[in-house]
């Protein structure tokens, strides 16, 4: 049961959750029924006919529209990429840094990003580390901003505590002080609803085999198209304002594309782009508000019957601090993990314990599942929580 949506009806488009306790969305999305159909259209059309090349372009424009309405911007600002290292590591270059500049990042946040932008110390620039607390806001960035720093770079939600920051606040003071803004919304894309405009960002970026249900090899990247500026490391003819007719390069054209099809290369991951189709009008039925509240529910339920027995939260507790989605909990990995598997639960090991993370098709009747095994175990004597 749901007070959200018709959570029985939606996980019967997941196999998966029906065959096993899945609760490692986090890690990556089980399929769904109309994913697989659309990969497997674009599949017999590859058998039968080679292709119809055009219908396959089409279906990626269609499918950037439907990315482009469902951040809340136009599409022209939206590039498909390879996943969230190839989109971090597109925005970092893109930026106008130069040595002596320097990015506030958080420690602990996902090496993904991190490694984009710890790269360009090859460039003199200086990434400075912010300690990882429950609550990141503007307030946290402020006291570290100086007149050397130019950009502001963190996660949405975190992968390994679930911490959901204030990404708002921190657009706003990016926006107030000038400095650029990149956003990693891997976790949280498809489970928290995301307004690009509200946010403010300079570019978002993220994979699409978590919560937005398709196989790895996808990526998205919003770029604010009122940044110029911003160039893109690479070109392919794809990121050219105008590509020769004839295909012949010349050297005197080389203006980047107006829009974010600047920071494409060449061709893409069609079946992915097809299956995000599909996948995004999944999600937009149910709603992501309500598979964010469906989660939350879900959470809440957790949480009560984890403090019942005793096993801590690692991250933030609080609904306006925590993703709706993502749960560490002070079980050691090393003593659970395969505790679990045996018993056909599925989630991941993580720094400080084991991740639950919830997807739109999980039940109270997982998390009940899910905390039985827990509530057997630590009732023999041998076995404690951390
Ligand atoms: C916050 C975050 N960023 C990035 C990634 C993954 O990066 P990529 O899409 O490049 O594999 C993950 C998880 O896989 C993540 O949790």
């Amino acid at each position: 049961m749901s007070r959200h949506y018709d959570v029985e009806a939606v996980r019967k488009e997941f196999p998966a959750a029906e065959r096993m306790v899945y609760l490692d969305s986090g890690f990556q999305a089980p399929l769904a029924r109309p994913v697989v159909a659309a990969i497997e259209t674009f599949l017999r059309e590859g058998l039968e006919s080679a292709g119809p090349k055009s219908v396959w372009l089409d279906r990626v424009e269609q499918t950037r529209a439907k990315v482009a309405r469902f951040l809340g911007v136009s599409a022209d600002e939206i590039a498909f990429t390879k996943n969230t290292s190839e989109s971090m590591n597109i925005a970092a270059n893109a930026l106008p840094l130069r040595a002596g500049d320097s990015v506030l990042m958080i420690h602990g946040d996902h090496p993904n990003n991190t490694y984009a932008f710890l790269n360009l110390k090859k460039k003199g620039v200086r990434i400075d580390f912010l300690p990882m607390t429950d609550v990141v806001n503007a307030e946290t960035f402020l006291p570290y901003i100086d007149g050397t720093t130019r950009a502001i770079s963190l996660s949405h939600v975190t992968f390994h505590a679930g911490h959901r920051f204030d990404i708002e606040s921190i657009g706003a003071l990016c926006a107030d002080k000038k400095l650029y803004f990149v956003v990693d919304v891997m976790q949280a894309i498809g489970v928290v609803p995301i307004d690009v405009r509200a946010i403010q960002a300079t570019f978002v970026g993220c994979g699409s085999h978590k919560g937005l249900l398709v196989p790895q090899g996808l990526g998205l990247l919003y770029w604010d198209q009122t940044l110029k500026e911003l160039e893109p490391a690479y070109l392919a003819a794809a990121s050219l304002a105008e590509i020769p007719d004839d295909l012949i390069a010349r050297p005197d054209r080389l203006a980047s594309s107006p829009t974010a099809r600047r920071f494409e290369l060449g061709n893409f991951n069609l079946p992915a782009i097809h299956a995000l189709g599909a996948s995004l009008d999944m999600i937009e039925q149910i709603g992501v508000k309500n598979i964010q509240n469906h989660c939350f529910d879900l959470g809440d339920h957790l949480l009560a019957q984890l403090d019942d027995l005793g096993v801590s939260l690692i991250g933030p507790r609080q609904r306006q601090h925590r993703s709706p989605h993502i749960y560490v909990v002070g079980l050691p990995a090393t003593e659970w993990l395969s505790y679990f598997e045996e018993h056909g639960v599925r989630v991941s090991p993580e720094r400080d314990g084991i991740r639950i993370s919830f997807g739109m098709f999980n039940t109270i009747d997982d998390v009940d599942r899910l905390v039985h095994l827990i509530r057997g175990r630590l009732s023999k004597k041998s076995f404690k929580a951390a």
